[in-house]
């Protein structure tokens, strides 16, 4: 382990604790947000962490997100610290790649999340509410986060490899990415090779899901008309230089998008419905709202998600209160000043979505559920251009947004209009032993069916 600048000049005020060799990463470990907060309480916007031969600092509330987000990435790199990610996406891929290459695979998503293509994903997304929650009963109880991850891995993979791909190839695919996600945890961050039982199954998966999308882009190439999903996407790209995506960049891509938009869409599902079943007067506004634009119609189309504005709203609160991103990081390249205190070349810059966002300057009444605070005559969101940062800001924003929101909306407008939820647990803690934070198992939720069955069920 390389010995900390402790020395250096200027350095933000330490936080108090830790442990020898480790430093503050248990801590980190267990309870990041409580951390991240117990900093922020003592010092303001910058402080110091120790952790494994890295001098972390922790930059949270308005000012200090927006010199976050305004680094270039001469100044700051996403590439050493998301590093645990390169044997799932693969060598050469994503933040394992050049930042040029990078770039341009990049890109190719700009292409396969274009506004004609969420068109057709919508229309999966509506087809997958009605076949899923179709084969709901009267009346249940259910683990919402495990319903948030499952429904959102059915949609994902129509959206990614196309519709009949759904039905036939969802096992195979769900295996072989629980196994790849089984290998990313905190140990990989620090040692994203040891050979451990997890590790191994992470790498032979990798192998076996080349194997399973060679097959399909070998059909691809044989018959090239009719799919409009993101591996046709990748399959019709070249970079710059004219070269094709080989199979094995294919389906790192393919990963990369996979791991980006869905647990995180999953458990942002859930958290609705928890919050929806903790607010029903918010539950109620919006079932009007439902009403108000589709009256009597059963089939609704992209152009009526586009007017669910309390329901947008609802979702940007939920992501507000509960980001499953809870951290992002860069490693810093070149030295910076920031608030008088001095950031060295090599420390690990961490800003926090679930702290920044219950700022009290930035969003008042930080605690309290309220989706009004995104609509017209407030639009808090809009006054602070970096205080909502479940996704991100500046120039690596997340590119799932519109995708992220629309297949929110349209799993959330069929249960409105056929479902009523109450709580089953007196709270819902969040659980951050996953990379991507969401409300702890159970999660139990029971819902009533108030609609009739549809006829996708
Ligand atoms: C980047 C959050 C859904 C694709 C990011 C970042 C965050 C984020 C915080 C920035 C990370 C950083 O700055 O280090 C979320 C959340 C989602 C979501 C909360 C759902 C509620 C999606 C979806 C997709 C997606 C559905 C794709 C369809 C990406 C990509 C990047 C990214 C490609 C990298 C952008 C870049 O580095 O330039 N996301 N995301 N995300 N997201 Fe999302």
């Amino acid at each position: 382990l390389r010995p900390l600048p402790l020395d250096t000049p200027n350095l933000p005020p330490m936080l108090p604790g830790g442990l020898p060799f480790v430093g503050h990463a248990s801590e980190l470990r267990s309870n990041p947000v409580a951390m991240v907060q117990r900093g922020r309480d003592m010092f303001g916007d910058i402080f110091c962490v120790r952790l494994p031969g890295t001098l972390g600092v922790v930059m949270t509330g308005h000012a200090a997100q927006e010199k976050y987000f305004r680094f270039r990435d001469d100044e700051v790199s996403q590439r050493e610290a998301y590093q645990l990610m390169t044997p799932v996406f693969g060598k050469g891929i994503a933040y394992d790649a050049e930042p040029q290459i990078m770039k341009e695979q990049l890109g190719f998503f700009h292409g396969a999340l274009r506004e004609s293509r969420l068109r057709t994903y919508t229309d999966g997304f509506i087809a997958e509410s009605e076949h899923f929650f179709g084969q709901w009963g009267e009346t249940g109880e259910v683990n919402m986060l495990e319903v948030g991850n499952e429904v959102t891995l059915y949609t994902s993979t129509r959206c990614l490899l196309g519709d009949k791909m759904r039905f036939k190839l969802s096992k195979e695919f769900s295996e072989l990415y629980a196994d790849l996600e089984g290998g990313i945890n905190v140990i990989s961050f620090f040692a994203p090779y040891l050979p451990l039982p997890a590790m191994r199954r992470r790498d032979k998966a990798r192998v076996k899901m080349v194997e399973l999308i060679e097959k399909i882009v070998a059909e691809r190439r044989a018959d090239p008309e009719g799919h409009e999903d993101i591996l046709q996407t990748l399959v019709e790209s070249s970079y710059a230089d004219g070269r094709k995506l080989t199979v094995d960049e294919i389906t790192g891509l393919i990963l990369t998008i996979m791991f980006a938009g869905h647990h995180t869409s999953g458990v942002t599902f859930s958290w609705i419905a928890v919050l929806l079943a903790q607010h029903p007067h918010i539950f109620r506004r919006l079932v009007a709202e439902q009403r108000e634009i589709l009256g009597d119609r059963e089939r609704i189309t992209y152009d009526d998600l586009q007017k669910m504005k309390l329901l947008e709203g609802t979702i940007k609160e939920a992501l507000r209160l509960y980001p499953p991103i809870i951290l992002v990081m860069r490693r810093v390249l070149k030295a910076f000043e920031f608030q008088g205190k001095h950031v060295p070349e090599g420390s690990m810059i961490i800003a926090s979505p679930a702290v920044g966002h219950r700022v009290p300057e930035v969003f008042p009444e930080p605690h309290r559920f309220d989706p009004d605070r995104f609509l017209p005559g407030r639009e808090e969101d809009k006054r602070w251009p970096y205080g909502h940062i479940a996704f991100g800001a500046g120039r690596h924003r997340c590119m799932g947004i519109v995708f992220a929101q629309l297949q929110l909306r349209a799993l959330w407008s069929h249960l409105l209009r056929n479902f009523e939820f109450d709580m089953l647990d007196p709270s819902y803690p969040v659980d951050y032993t996953n990379l991507i934070a969401g409300p702890r198992p159970p999660c139990r939720i029971r819902y009533r069916r108030v609609g009739k069955r549809s006829a996708g069920a």
